[in-house]
Parts: C-alpha cells; sequence; structure tokens
C-alpha cells in the first residue's frame, strides 16, 4: 500500500501496532460494549416517555423517535431528515444507539454531551419547531408528567434543565452488546465464520481501525472526509469547522459509529452512499488510497454487519394524557 499523507502514515502506524498476528481478544482496537448500568430506573422510564412524546413539538407530531426510530437501529433511514412542515434537513440523522460513547454529539460535535444535545431539536425551526417554554409549559399541563417529574427530581416544577436529563439518561441505556463481533472478542471463536473473519482482517490491516476504533468502532475523534482523494458532496455541510472556526478544521467530521451500521442506511453526513458496499469502496479509496475488489468489499461489509447487537428492547412507554389546559398543537404554521 502507498503511504500518500502523513495523516495516513500515522493510521498506519497505529494499525502495525493492533495488526498482525492475532492478538488475544483484549488487545484489539476494537473492544466490546458493556450492557448499560441502570442507576435510575424512574428517570430512564421518564426519558423514554419524553423520546417518545411528539407533544414537545409544534406540530403534536414529530418525536425524537420520529428520527431516531427505535425499530429502526435508531435512525430514519433517509438521506436527510423530514422536519416541520415537511421541511428537508439539511444533513444525515446519526443513530442514538451507542451515542452515549462518543466523544461529543452531532457531525462536527457542537454539542459536548447528551444532555446539552437534547434540548437542540425541540427549538431547532427545522425539526421540531417548538421553543423550550412551550415545551416546557406543554408538559407542566399534563398532570401524569408533574407527578413524575415530582418523583424523580423531587420537585413539581418542571423546566428544560430537567427534561434533557432525563432524555440524556434513557439514551444512555441505548447501548447494543452481545453482536457476534463482541462474542467473538470475548473469546467466541465460533461467533466469526472465515468470510467475516478475513473481513475484520482486511479493515484492521488497510488501516480503518485508525479512525474507527474503541468499543462504539467510532466515535473517537474527528477525521476529515476525503483525505488521499476530495470527497465531492453537494450538500453545504462543512463539519468541525463551523465549531472552531480554524480552516484545517474544514470537512472534517465525528467518526461515526460502526455499531449497527448494517441497520443505519444510508450512509455519511449527506446520506450519499445508499448501501454499505458503497460506503466501505469509498472509504478505501478516499480515506486509505485503496481499491478493494468486489470480492474485498463483500468481505469487509460482512465483518461489519458482525457488528450489530442486541437492540433496546422495551414496553412502548404509555404517555399520560394531556389535560384540558394544554396548550393545543399548530402543526399547519
Ligand atoms: C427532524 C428529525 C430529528 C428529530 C425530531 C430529532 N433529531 Fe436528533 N438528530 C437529527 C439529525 C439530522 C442529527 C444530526 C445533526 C447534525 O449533526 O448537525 C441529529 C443528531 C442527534 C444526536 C447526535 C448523535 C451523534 O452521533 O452525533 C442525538 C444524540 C440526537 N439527535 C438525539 C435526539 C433527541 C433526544 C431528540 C428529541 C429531543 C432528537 N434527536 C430529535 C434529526 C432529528
Ligand atoms: C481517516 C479516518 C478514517 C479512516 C481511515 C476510515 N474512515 Fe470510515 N469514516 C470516517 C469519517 C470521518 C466518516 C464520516 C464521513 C462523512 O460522513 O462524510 C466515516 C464514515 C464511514 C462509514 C459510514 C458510516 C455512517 O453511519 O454513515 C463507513 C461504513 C465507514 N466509514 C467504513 C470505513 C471502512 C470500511 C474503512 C476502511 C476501508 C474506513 N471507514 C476508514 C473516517 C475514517
Amino acid at each position: 500500500m502507498k503511504v500518500k499523507t502523513t495523516s495516513l502514515a500515522i493510521a498506519l502506524a497505529l494499525t502495525t501496532v493492533a495488526g498482525g498476528t492475532w492478538a488475544a481478544a483484549k488487545d484489539e482496537p476494537i473492544q466490546a460494549l458493556q450492557a448499560a448500568k441502570v442507576t435510575n430506573p424512574a428517570k430512564v422510564e421518564l426519558g423514554k416517555k419524553l423520546f417518545f412524546d411528539p407533544r414537545l413539538s409544534k406540530s403534536g407530531f414529530i418525536s425524537c423517535n420520529s428520527c431516531h426510530n427505535l425499530s429502526m437501529g435508531g435512525s430514519d433511514n433517509l438521506k436527510t431528515s423530514i422536519g416541520h412542515n415537511w421541511q428537508q434537513g439539511p444533513i444525515n440523522a446519526p443513530t442514538v444507539l451507542n451515542s452515549s460513547l462518543a466523544v461529543a454529539q452531532f457531525w462536527d460535535g457542537r454539542a459536548p454531551d447528551l444532555k446539552a444535545q437534547a434540548g437542540g431539536p425541540i427549538a431547532n425551526p427545522g425539526e421540531m419547531a417548538f421553543t423550550h417554554e412551550l415545551a416546557v409549559d406543554v408538559l407542566q399541563s399534563i398532570p401524569g408528567y408533574v407527578a413524575e417529574f415530582k418523583s424523580v427530581y423531587g420537585s413539581a416544577r418542571i423546566d428544560i434543565d430537567k427534561v434533557t436529563d432525563a432524555i440524556a439518561a434513557f439514551e444512555e441505556t441505548l447501548v447494543t452488546p452481545n453482536s457476534p463481533f463482541d462474542k467473538w472478542l470475548m473469546g467466541d471463536e465460533k461467533a466469526l465464520n472465515a468470510r467475516e473473519l478475513a473481513g475484520y482482517k482486511l479493515f484492521k490491516d488497510s488501516g480503518c481501525v485508525a479512525c474507527h476504533n474503541g468499543p462504539a468502532v467510532g466515535g473517537t475523534s474527528f477525521q476529515k472526509m476525503g483525505i488521499v482523494e476530495p470527497y465531492k458532496a453537494k450538500s453545504p455541510a462543512e463539519g468541525r469547522v463551523a465549531v472552531t472556526g480554524k480552516d484545517e478544521d474544514r470537512f472534517k467530521f465525528k467518526v461515526p459509529t460502526l455499531r449497527n451500521v448494517e441497520l443505519t442506511y444510508p450512509y455519511f453526513h449527506d446520506g450519499e452512499a445508499a448501501t454499505l458496499e458503497q460506503a466501505v469502496d469509498v472509504m478505501g479509496r478516499l480515506q486509505l488510497g485503496r481499491k478493494y475488489s468486489g470480492e474485498e468489499v463483500g468481505q469487509i461489509v460482512a465483518f461489519l454487519k458482525t457488528l450489530t447487537g442486541d437492540q433496546p428492547l422495551f414496553t412502548v412507554p404509555l404517555l399520560p394524557p394531556s389535560s384540558n389546559s394544554t396548550p393545543r398543537p399548530t402543526p399547519f404554521d
């Protein structure tokens, strides 16, 4: 393989350390996911209700789950999302599964954590199009919520801080352990077949792990999209530079998690790669200067599909009914 850039050289150096012989599981650049430990089940339950409650939107129709559908890998499987009034979103919705493991939230990392992130969509005119004040007014007018906030936070006064805190607590439970790859990492040699293993070896030895590493197989850094070859995007999103203002951060995006990637199509920040095969081919060429054969792409894809873990399973939350004084939704303005 030809080393073409400095960052690539670093990438390859990292891979050499991790690659080569089949190391003991604990030495792999990817670690097994641990099931979430729930310390405050009542808060998680409240956060789950809020995640599913469309009354946090102006239309009364869009919930977090509309765009991060937990029946579909925590994503909407659309190129870019549909927001209030059927507005076309500017960017692909990343999965909320395992997002608690990421260094920061959003493609450009503008929110430091899940709590800071959760206020964003409610007040985003292109998403739920509400305001924090109105969302809190709605919740405060619903006796079932008032009682639940009181029991979780010790006070019947609801505010946006508590709302985002509860949503974040729920999201922290959305981890997906026990994938075939995790079983292999823990020593179950039969958990992967020969083709999947060949795919992992290729993934590791060709340098994908320089960016896609850690328990989430991503989410640990911001990296340029298009290192060896530029990425031709139609979307105006410029990535990390929007946060740091530094020119060197232009077109750097948070490396997405590859956990459950089989479920979270289409791919990339603009959703332009419809299939996993396409995404792997683009990554090989643009990030590593490597053109994989059809067979090699197939092997890597077979490996990536072993990253699908246990999806969060729970009873659909029953939301407390609105009261006569609850402000009514305004879906068409
Ligand atoms: C209209 C669709 C839509 C709705 C509704 C929505 N989101 Fe998102 N969400 C997105 C999009 C698009 C992004 C990526 C935006 C970006 O990176 O600039 C995103 C990003 C995120 C992320 C960051 C994930 C990551 O890997 O960076 C989290 C977490 C998240 N949303 C949670 C929520 C929560 C909680 C709610 C409800 C309060 C919500 N979303 C409502 C579309 C939506
Ligand atoms: C230099 C860092 C880097 C390397 C090396 C790299 N990736 Fe990526 N990968 C990224 C970034 C950054 C993105 C997001 C790009 C975007 O959305 O514009 C990404 C996105 C992806 C996606 C799409 C995920 C999604 O949810 O949208 C897949 C699949 C993927 N990479 C697989 C690979 C494979 C396979 C390799 C090795 C051939 C690889 N990557 C090598 C940084 C890297």
